[in-house]
């Protein structure tokens, strides 16, 4: 291997303290920074300020390796590094659908300012297609080096859940660049992947910074078809499960992210479609991907349709009675409450007058802060302790294990709603339950 680069990652959220960790486990030398002190204060102490299975074993070993630090400084990053790469949030804004832009180009900012020889600025932030170049003018102005200072892109495609073997063998890199020196800079940040024979894309700016909102809005609108079918199929009986399975042996369409249920949450796809559909908008192109608000709509109207089967259950109306509300995350593996459908459905109820337990396995206590309202159980048989109708929104694989008998010692109405397809419906039918889920009969 030549001399690798010293890497800066700034921003030490999910993207950034796996893509720290990981690379200082590959045999890098890489600072993490952020403007959050307590968070630095935590992965300087080994811990990993949220739930990411595998994440902590990597985070001990990248800081008994002597190659991870992490800093408030930008000083330090500017001094240390020779490719810093940009990993701070992009949410959504509270005013529109559009992209809040404000950590990245703070971050660029405070970056910039200490830049004073040749480097590479490296964006990895979900953006609105643009954002690049606007970052080189600002990047210029600012570093003390000028133009020596360069900008790429490199969009992250990780998955929570799945973070350290998404980082550690991507299925694809993209680098966005302008100058052979950027890719050459990218690629010996990337060496032990690329070793991997990962394929590499090398694009401009604005396809690398699109790459990324394609990928997610065709995810998202994957899962919206099949949850769209689930409709129909509730309207004729048809069982949407059997139809996505027989649709997957199409290798055309393929089986993944075609699983119907409570439909997409979390800190990407939702805010993502909205924010490509906001600035298409913006660019003239509003139009082409005008189907990207009805992805979100079919997507919301899940939620909605989970409450009214809770409803119908209830024999009409929820008030004062018990629902339990099995899971929080906006997916498996994961404590990350982030536009979950879960908690949505959850809040709902209890602002129609249920009295809603709800527990997770691990989101318990992010769930408990953003809704001090809901009731919390210790597992899943304490949350759904006489409830009146319990309802499985994530599809935790200890919520899949549950026993129909076992629960129903506990649940004497011995009524359930699987919100994610997650259960067996003959062994919950056979134990005597009523057994219901979207788009089956
Ligand atoms: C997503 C993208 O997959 C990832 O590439 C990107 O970098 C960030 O956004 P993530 O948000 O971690 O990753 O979760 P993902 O596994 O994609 O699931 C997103 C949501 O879709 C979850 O709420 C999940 O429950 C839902 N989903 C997924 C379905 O409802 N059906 C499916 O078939 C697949």
């Amino acid at each position: 291997m030549s001399k690798l680069p010293r890497l800066t990652v700034i921003g030490t959220g999910y993207l950034g303290a796996t893509h720290a960790i990981c690379m200082a486990v590959m045999g890098y030398e890489v600072l993490g920074v952020d403007v959050d002190a307590s968070k630095i204060d935590r992965l300087n102490a080994g811990e990993v300020p949220f739930f990411e299975p595998g994440l902590p074993e990597m985070l001990a070993k990248a800081l008994d390796s002597g190659r991870l630090r992490f800093t408030t400084s930008f000083a330090e990053a500017g001094e240390f590094g020779d490719v810093h790469f940009i990993c701070v949030g992009t949410p959504q804004r509270k005013d529109s659908e559009a992209a809040d832009m404000t950590y990245v180009d703070a971050s660029v900012t405070a970056l910039a300012g200490h830049l004073t020889r040749k480097a590479l600025v490296v964006g990895k932030s979900t953006v609105p297609v643009g954002t690049a170049a606007r970052l080189t003018e600002l990047v210029r102005a600012t570093a003390p080096a000028g133009d020596q200072v360069e900008l790429a892109w490199n969009p992250e495609f990780l998955r929570e859940g799945f973070a350290v073997e998404d980082t550690m063998k991507p299925d694809r890199l993209v680098f966005g660049v302008t100058s052979p020196w950027a890719e050459a800079q990218l690629r010996s940040a990337f060496q032990p992947v690329l070793a991997q024979g990962v394929p590499v894309k090398v694009t401009d700016l604005q396809t690398a910074e699109l790459v990324k909102v394609a990928a997610n809005s065709f995810l998202a609108t994957k899962i919206s078809y099949i949850n769209a079918m689930a409709e129909v199929c509730e309207a004729t009986g048809a069982d949407v499960t059997d139809l996505a399975e027989a649709l997957a042996y199409d290798d055309r369409i393929g089986g993944k992210f075609l699983r119907p249920g409570l439909g997409f949450g979390g800190g990407c796809l939702p805010k993502d479609i909205r924010a490509f559909a906001h600035r298409a908008e913006e660019l003239g192109v509003g139009q082409a991907v005008g189907f990207l608000r009805e992805i979100d709509g079919i997507n919301r109207r899940r939620r909605a349709r989970t409450v009214d089967l809770v409803l119908e259950l209830a024999g009409g109306d929820v008030a004062g009675k018990r629902v339990a509300a099995l899971g929080a995350a906006f997916k498996p593996n994961s404590d990350d409450i982030r536009d979950a459908p879960a908690l949505d459905v959850a809040a709902t109820l209890h602002r129609m007058g249920a009295t809603v337990t709800v527990f997770d396995p691990a989101a318990n206590d992010n769930a408990r802060r953003a809704h001090p309202e809901l009731r919390y159980g210790a597992s899943a048989l304490d949350a759904a302790m006489d409830a009146d109708v319990v309802v499985l929104l994530t599809e935790w694989t200890e919520f899949r294990e549950i026993d129909p008998e076992i629960m129903g010692q506990v649940v004497t109405s011995r009524k359930i709603i699987d919100g994610r397809h997650a259960l067996i419906p003959a062994s919950w039918r056979a134990a005597g339950w009523e057994y219901r889920a979207l788009g089956r009969p």
